[in-house]
């Protein structure tokens, strides 16, 4: 990606320190984990139920889906936590051969949690042995070369798969059939995205105010990894301006500073939106087009761009291409002369 955004809801690479606060800010139990109510619902009944039977039996495979940033590793985390077992992490373009997935299979213990994130970028031969794992815990290698080949059968421990993607349109369906569970992660509601604020002020000692936990909510696109990074940058803000205390005044300065709008779009999205509308009015224009407008891959546009404006209305996909709405050209309008 080219350009790092501070609303970029997946996590900026080599930040060493954005991740340890990250995965101290993480919630650990369902109790802990705010918001998702209906997907936390359905996976303790699986997981009582699991628990309850004691015959060796293990979790069905778990598929999330959603955009970015809405908790899929941490939900990973607190199954196999409320599991109790051990979480093994990895992701689909880390898997690059047969063998590294067959390292993998082969050092997982029973009842085990396999969190495969991107799970849509495995390759299609690793997607192959994979999906044959998952349906009946063996794993067909082939030993040798040419005349000499034989084909082995292994067995693997019982585990589950925890796989998570930004669109389950891309899933091969052989693969998407393996999985039992099968659920969106939703936006988050704004007060859900306010006790998840407090909750990450308490965790690092920071205080702040009612109306800047409101502030910061508004403007987070309902996802709380972009609360927590608004949060800890606004709270450098007030340390290096203030007394450290968090109040409506302070985090809506800092807000400013970063250019991220009554809405929590941030220049990057406005831009699209103004290219687009400038461009083309309201008429649809195609997904490569405003990649070329924008200078971005068509994948950033629809998978960290597009769902949030979808989901405010400031854009529409029509079988035709993508539009400015009316709701969108409006808030263009009213943010030319203020953020
Ligand atoms: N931090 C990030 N996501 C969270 C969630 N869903 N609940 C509690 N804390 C969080």
């Amino acid at each position: 990606m080219a350009i790092e955004r501070l609303v970029e809801p997946t996590m900026a690479e080599n930040d060493k320190e954005e991740e340890r606060i990250e995965i101290s800010l993480r919630p650990v139990t369902f109790r802990e984990y705010i918001g998702q109510e209906h997907l936390k619902n359905n996976l303790k009944l699986a997981i009582n139920a699991v628990k309850k039977r004691s015959d060796g039996s293990t979790l069905d495979h778990v598929l999330l889906y959603g955009p970015p940033g809405l908790g899929k590793t941490t939900m990973a985390g607190v199954i196999a936590h409320e599991l109790g077992t051990n979480l093994r992490v990895t992701s689909g373009p880390a898997i690059e051969r047969a063998g590294d997935l067959a390292s993998i299979l082969t050092n997982l213990k029973d009842g085990d949690v396999l969190f495969i994130d991107e799970i849509h970028r495995l390759r299609r031969v690793v997607e192959e042995i994979l999906y044959s794992a998952m349906e009946d815990y063996k794993l067909d290698i082939v030993i040798g070369k040419g005349p000499a080949a034989r084909s082995v059968r292994l067995d693997l421990p019982h585990f589950t798969v925890i796989g998570a993607t930004t669109r389950t349109g891309s899933l091969a369906g052989p693969l998407r059939d393996r999985f039992g569970i099968i659920h969106r992660l939703e936006y988050y509601k704004e007060p859900e995205i306010e006790q998840i604020i407090n909750r990450t002020a308490k965790i690092l000692n920071t205080e702040i105010h009612p109306e800047a936990t409101q502030l910061l909510a508004t403007r987070s696109r309902l996802t709380p990894r972009i609360a927590n990074r608004l949060f800890k940058r606004v709270r450098d803000y007030a340390d290096v301006n203030g007394d450290g205390i968090i109040d409506h005044q302070t985090a809506k300065k800092s807000l400013e500073l970063m250019e991220i709008d009554a809405l929590g779009l941030d220049p990057a999205d406005r831009n699209m939106l103004q290219l687009m509308y400038d461009n083309y009015g309201d008429r649809p224009v195609g997904l490569t087009t405003i990649a070329a407008l924008t200078g971005d891959e068509t994948t950033t546009i629809e998978d960290f761009y597009e769902p949030y404006l979808l989901q405010l209305g400031l854009l529409a996909r029509t079988p035709k291409g993508r539009l400015v709405t009316e709701k969108g050209r409006k808030h263009l309008q009213s943010i030319q002369n203020k953020i």
